[in-house]
């Protein structure tokens, strides 16, 4: 099996959609179940060259398997902030792509002057919470019953 991970295009755009539905369907990991745009998902999709963020696609021949991205993190504070979230169908887990998406994604945010990545995740998600960690992510606090913010400072990490 030969996949490509390479930037989002527009035509990738209702693949994506699909993917992130059967996510968000499927697992009780994901914070909706079914694709809901944020205006940062809106801008993505319609200005996918746009510098400010970046959205990666995993595909399997014509199929989108999975996505990460990372989004601005606007009004919080004077840092540089991005959000990170992502997303694999089943059958592409535990095959070390996450992983490869999530220090991609760290190294691109430390090349643009990002300071800081945020997630948001659900305490129980070991197996995410085991990628993140090892990509440099530590817990930072608890915003709700379920879920668990986690963030990644940027200077002097190693995203090799
Ligand atoms: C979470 C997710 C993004 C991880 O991507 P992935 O490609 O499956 O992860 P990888 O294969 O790169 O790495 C998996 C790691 O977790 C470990 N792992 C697997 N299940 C685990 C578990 N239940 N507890 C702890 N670690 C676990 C694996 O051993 C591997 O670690 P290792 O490389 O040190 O051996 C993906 O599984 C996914 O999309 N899950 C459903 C949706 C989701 O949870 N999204 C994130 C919401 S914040």
């Amino acid at each position: 099996m030969t996949l490509q991970i390479r930037p989002f295009v527009s035509d990738d755009r209702s693949g994506l959609v699909q993917a992130i539905d059967a996510v968000c369907g499927e697992s009780r990991w994901m914070c909706t179940v079914r694709f809901e745009p944020t205006p940062a998902w809106t801008h993505a999709l319609e200005e996918p060259r746009c510098p400010c963020h970046l959205l990666l696609v995993v595909k399997d021949a014509e199929h989108v398997v999975s996505w990460c991205r990372a989004f601005p993190r606007v009004g919080r504070s004077n840092a540089r902030e991005a959000t990170l979230g992502i997303g694999l169908l089943p059958p592409y887990r535990d095959r070390g792509i996450g992983i490869v998406l999530v220090r991609r994604s760290l190294n691109w945010a430390q090349n643009v002057g990002y300071q800081c990545v945020r997630l948001t995740t659900h305490p129980d998600n070991a197996r995410a919470i085991h990628v993140f960690t090892c990509c440099g992510f530590a817990s930072t606090q608890r915003i709700a019953e379920d879920v668990l913010e986690m963030s990644c400072y940027l200077a002097g990490l190693s995203t090799a």
